[in-house]
């Protein structure tokens, strides 16, 4: 096994990713008709596993499907992908799998094509990132944690067209989350974030976040934030999996707290680092 070609998991077998092969039909191919998710691993053990397989159960209860294994099968699967004791993410995708047709009808009795893979976490931003708002055009189910990516892909090409590095997604006035990431805002030291609902991905770092926060003596709030909200905002952060928090230190081109992240974000960030130290030290996810 190379960093190049990793050993990944693909329908009970684990192989080189170069030999990995899926059919054409495959519905997640032809129609993105499938779920994934991303599980950060520290010292060998993923981040808060179980609460990433139960959103896992309620992505694929939400597109018709079941978890195709148990937890153990889950966790044996990445126990063999996981390599060694950097920082790692796993990657899993479900689909509906291939059928002998291409129908948009759900085909009975499919058997699910599952993958899986792990690899290194790239280094995280820490001066902060530039962030431009943009109107959401996705659809009205975000919650379920869809390979159908295409509004998601557009809109972070958008940022990046701009030299910023995420899209902030406006829906009706509201300011609910990153192209792949939720937001925070600080204001008056409480941490705000809106609440879950079919707008957004309920994110595993989102709940992780407001503990942290809370334990770290800032009042959360779950609540909507409004567009206007934004030029006051004292910091502005976006969080996920593969990269943590990260303060927004510009967002449509005016600075926040002068361009620097700001001290709820230095507090909340080392309360996040303590955690995950604790989690290489334990016998266990966390
Ligand atoms: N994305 N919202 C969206 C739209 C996301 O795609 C993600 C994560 C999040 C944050 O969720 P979590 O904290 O559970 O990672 C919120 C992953 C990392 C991705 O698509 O690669």
């Amino acid at each position: 096994m190379s960093d190049q070609d990793p050993t990944i998991y693909l329908n009970g077998e684990f192989l080189p990713l170069s030999k990995a092969r899926i059919p054409v039909l495959d519905r997640g191919f032809l129609f993105g008709d499938g779920v994934y998710e991303v599980i950060p691993v520290y010292g060998g053990k993923p981040l808060r596993l179980e609460e990433h397989l139960r959103r896992l159960d309620q992505s694929l209860a939400g597109i018709r499907m079941q978890s195709p294994y148990p937890d153990t099968e889950w966790s044996t699967i990445f126990d063999h992908l996981i390599n060694g004791n950097h920082d790692q993410q796993i990657y899993l995708q479900v689909t509906r799998g291939a059928d002998l047709k291409r129908d948009h009808a759900i085909p009975n009795q499919l058997q699910p094509t599952v993958f899986a893979m792990c690899t290194a976490i790239a280094p995280i931003p820490l001066a902060g990132i530039k962030a431009v708002t943009v109107q959401d055009t996705r659809w009205d189910r975000c919650n379920i944690k869809a390979i159908t990516l295409l509004a998601n892909v557009l809109l972070r090409q958008e940022a990046l067209d701009e030299g910023a590095a995420e899209a902030i997604l406006i829906r009706d006035g509201l300011v609910l989350e990153g192209s792949a990431s939720n937001i925070f805002l600080v204001k008056d030291g409480r941490v705000i974030t809106p609440p879950k609902g079919p707008s957004i991905l309920p994110g595993i770092t989102r709940d992780l976040v407001l503990e942290l926060a809370a334990a770290s003596g800032f009042p959360t709030e779950q609540r909507d934030i409004r567009q206007e909200e934004l030029p006051s905002a004292d910091e502005f952060w976006i969080t996920s999996s593969t990269r943590e928090i990260l303060a927004v230190t510009e967002l449509d081109g005016r600075l926040i707290h002068g361009g620097q992240p700001g001290p709820v974000w230095h507090k909340v960030l080392k309360a996040y680092q303590d955690y995950k130290s604790a989690l290489r030290e334990a016998g266990s996810s966390l």
